[in-house]
């Protein structure tokens, strides 16, 4: 960390009526052309979009179009970013990414995912990789203008509940402290992947379909003077709080997918996700922030543009998708 410039400009990560993303996941065989899905980001209005790996004609069909970017560098890749040299990493950055498209596209690259907590296997890996990426940017001079962060799952918390109560698994507490570290010191957000729908279908007893949803009241929750209507607003501050319990209270948050399935589980409909993703996008449009951080823009990545059909484990996983394969939305959600 310490051969890390501290002086980096503050970047302005949240103007006014932060920005609604989109995951364009691709564990499918069966997605349009990158062409045609491109068509639907713009006429939709949606410009900014997470790409979870550095596919190359991928990269390049996205070259032009004005839509920025959270790139992904896949989780099997860190060893070799993190042992390699700077050099390494530079032309790991030049060869997959930029080759591909001009850098002012590139906001964020988000370097694995959620590899504390569900691919530990890779955790070592992360912080020593993002540092060799960062002297990469740094020889570029584009540590301002791109981002690195980890999105990480919501299971990093051992604590969730009251969101004051928030707290890190203490397991992870020497990977996480120095990609906090890393984060503060390259002014950066922390990424995280937030599931209601995955809380309400763990806990349903505890955790009503209308909190889940933003449809109780205001004050569905008391936690010391603020109180709670929603779980999205609840699990976002309960990072905030984990963080801040860290000594890390300035770090700022982008929720790198959140979404609600249309089918294959409890409350899997497209009413529910109308429901779901609508009040989020309403949300974020409106800079209304969250109990804890009020007026703050949270950005958000929705998942998923398109049902994936290879995604493994619930039948659920495989329908987060907001449009069909022909590029209609599947549920009436507006963008902007
Ligand atoms: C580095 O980038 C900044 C914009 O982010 C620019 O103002 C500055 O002139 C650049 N420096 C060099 C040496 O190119």
């Amino acid at each position: 960390m310490k051969f890390i410039n501290f002086n980096v400009k503050e970047c302005l990560l949240i103007a006014g009526g932060a920005a609604i993303g989109i995951c364009y996941g691709r564990v499918a065989d069966n997605l349009p052309p990158s062409s045609k899905v491109i068509d639907v980001l713009k006429s939709n209005g949606i410009s900014t979009t997470r790409i979870f790996n550095a596919d190359g004609p991928t990269l390049q069909s996205f070259s032009g179009t004005g839509i920025s970017l959270m790139i992904g560098v896949p989780n099997e890749i860190l060893p070799s970013l993190a042992s390699g040299t700077a050099l390494f990493s530079l032309q790991w950055l030049e060869t997959n990414i930029l080759s591909h498209l001009p850098s002012f596209q590139v906001r964020y690259i988000a370097v694995g995912n959620e590899v504390f907590s569900i691919d530990p296997f890779y955790s070592p890996y992360v912080v020593p990789a993002m540092i060799n990426l960062y002297h990469a940017l740094q020889v570029l001079n584009l540590t301002d203008s791109i981002k690195l962060s980890s999105p990480q799952a919501a299971s990093v918390l051992s604590i969730s509940y009251p969101p004051s109560a928030g707290t890190f698994n203490p397991y992870l507490q020497s990977v996480m402290v120095p990609l906090l570290r890393f984060l503060d010191s390259t002014k950066s957000p922390f990424m995280i992947n937030v599931y209601p729908y995955i809380s309400y279908l763990n806990s349903f007893e505890s955790v009503t379909l209308d909190y889940a949803l933003f449809r109780s009241g205001d004050n569905e929750i008391q936690d010391g003077g603020l109180t709670y209507g929603n779980l999205f607003d609840a699990s976002v501050d309960a990072v905030v709080y984990a963080m801040e319990r860290e000594g890390f209270a300035g770090i700022p948050l982008v929720v790198t997918e959140t979404g609600w399935p249309t089918s294959g589980g409890l409350a899997a409909s497209k009413e529910n996700a109308l429901a779901y993703n609508g009040n989020v996008v309403r949300r974020v449009l409106s800079d209304v922030g969250t109990p804890k951080i009020p007026g703050r823009g949270v950005e958000v990545y929705l998942f998923d543009l398109f049902d994936e059909n290879g995604k493994g484990g619930e039948e659920y996983e495989k329908h987060f998708g907001i449009f069909g394969l022909d590029g209609m939305k599947l549920y009436d959600l507006a963008f902007n």
